[in-house]
């Protein structure tokens, strides 16, 4: 019977691990971490992150072959097979601060884990890491061994959250990258094995480490700039009075682009994209490819100008003050059917509101208002600057923010509203109900172009779709290019 053990009850570790128990019922599953209140939340009924359908697989599998401990160093010890999917943020200080990543939990997993073995393991990188990072790892195996064997492979994640659970049961690719040696390829072979439980080979995808680990940071680079690439045409789509919609609907319609991923947005969000995006412009930085760091560079410029322009938006919109005006903003989470902020943009946005003096009010179905206020309360760490700590809000700021548990309470007795969540709950609001308990001139600020703006108008609101023909109200204001 094989053992596996995956270090990080994350996002990341949680539901991957999950699955794999379900799908494999004979091997035994260990997810641990240095978290105390993780792990009980793992082993309690309210798991510690909302995913949908996630409740339903742990349920079947846990305390069964899937199990969650802050022991980790016994499931280290007696596993075959140990994932590591540790979180690898942008470092903030010292060499490569605002870009490289930080390998520090990285590090300290794989010397325990040469600490801790006495039989030879398989050590996954399921974290998303810099090229080459399999080598240094290998560097601590083989140093710290023992005479162990330890054989490193890559296996990058790909699911996205808010449809993990679907995108694990069926996905587009599984990536493994291994040593090009009898050993190397054994090891592939061994985690291929596991995987075949329930993807169809023709989709496990084999190659060597340095190419597994690049094609994730690749990924996310591509599918991020097609988020600014649209965004960027939705500005130009709102100077000129094309609709968004349709030139992504037309665009993406050629085969050779594809229709996916094409929504403009108030910007992306989460853990990753721009996190990962640092992290290759700083490799091309190291390996002496400025053109191409700077390629990527304008992925993340543009999509911060994207929340600023919908900030400043906001702001000229209403007379060109916000002060002392109650703003209900519906949606915190950076996307749909997840409670994660990580990187949302609602952090730059509300920020920029607060110091503004605006009055927030906001409401988020998934996220708790202690995540809201600590979000909003953390200096911000300026990537382009990385020796500053963005600290736009003075002092008691916080204190113009209030959360509240639906959206009729937040739109109450507010002069706008901004929608920056895809939440499916938006749509169906009552529109009428919350126009006639607003102050006028109502605004509708539509970050994700989820709202009925042609029945809104009909209300009497006075509607922004981010990317759409302006309304004669919104033309007539000061530009906030
Ligand atoms: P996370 O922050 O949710 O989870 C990481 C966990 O690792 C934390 O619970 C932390 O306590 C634990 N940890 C850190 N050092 C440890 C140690 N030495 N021993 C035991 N536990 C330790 O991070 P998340 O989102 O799961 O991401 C993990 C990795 O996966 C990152 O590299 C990320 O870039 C990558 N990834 C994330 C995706 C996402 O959608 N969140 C998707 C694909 C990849």
């Amino acid at each position: 019977m094989v053992k596996i053990c995956c270090i990080g009850a994350g996002y990341v570790g949680g539901p991957t691990m999950a699955v794999m128990a379900l799908k494999c019922p004979e091997i035994e599953v260990a997810v641990v971490d240095i978290s105390e209140p993780r792990i009980n939340a793992w082993n309690s009924d309210k798991l510690p992150i909302y995913e949908p359908g996630l409740d339903d697989v742990v349920k079947q599998c846990r305390g069964r072959n899937l199990f969650f401990s802050t022991d980790v160093e016994r499931h280290v010890f007696e596993s075959d097979i140990v994932f590591v999917s540790v979180n690898t943020p942008t470092k903030t200080q010292g060499l490569g601060a605002g870009k490289a990543a930080d390998l520090t939990y990285w590090e300290s997993a794989a010397r325990m884990i040469a600490d801790v073995s006495k039989s030879s393991k398989i050590v996954v990188e399921k974290s998303t890491v810099p090229v080459r990072t399999a080598e240094a790892i290998e560097k601590i195996l083989m140093h710290n061994s023992k005479g162990i064997e330890f054989q490193i492979l890559s296996n990058p994640e790909f699911l996205a959250e808010g449809t993990a659970i679907k995108d694990l049961y069926n996905p587009d690719r599984v990536l493994i990258g291994g040593r090009d040696n009898p050993a190397g390829q054994k090891a592939v072979k061994a985690l291929t094995d596991v995987y075949a439980h329930w993807v169809p080979l023709e989709r496990i995808i084999c190659t060597n480490l340095w190419s597994a680990e690049l094609s994730k940071l690749a990924a996310n680079a591509f599918l991020a700039q097609r988020i600014s690439s649209v965004n960027a045409m939705s500005a130009l789509c709102e100077a000129t009075g094309a609709d968004v919609t349709q030139v992504a609907h037309a665009v993406g319609t050629d085969t050779r682009i594809g229709p996916k991923f094409l929504n403009a947005s108030v910007g992306f969000g989460g853990s990753c994209f721009q996190k990962d995006i640092l992290n290759l412009i700083y490799i091309c930085e190291c390996n002496g490819l400025p053109e191409a760091a700077n390629y990527w560079k304008q992925v993340i410029k543009v999509n911060d100008y994207q929340k600023t322009r919908f900030a400043n938006r906001v702001v000229s919109s209403m007379f060109n003050t916000v002060s002392g005006k109650k703003i209900a903003i519906l949606g915190f989470a950076f996307k749909k059917d997840t409670g994660d902020t990580r990187e949302t943009p609602a952090i730059d946005v509300c920020n920029r509101l607060v110091a503004d003096m605006a009055k927030l009010s906001i409401y988020d179905p998934q996220v708790l208002e202690e995540q809201i206020r600590k979000d909003l309360s953390m200096a911000r760490f300026d990537w382009d600057h990385p020796a500053h700590l963005q600290k736009i809000k003075a002092e008691g700021m916080l204190e113009q923010v209030c959360v509240v548990s639906d959206a009729y309470e937040a739109t109450k007795d507010a002069h706008g509203i901004c929608v920056l969540t895809e939440w499916d709950e938006f749509k169906t609001l009552d529109f009428k109900r919350i126009f006639e308990n607003m102050c006028k001139p109502a605004f509708v600020f539509d970050g994700r172009n989820v709202v009925d703006a042609v029945k809104l108008r009909e209300i009497g609101f006075i509607v922004y779709s981010i990317g759409k023909p302006l309304d004669s109200w919104l033309k007539d204001m000061p530009s906030v290019a």
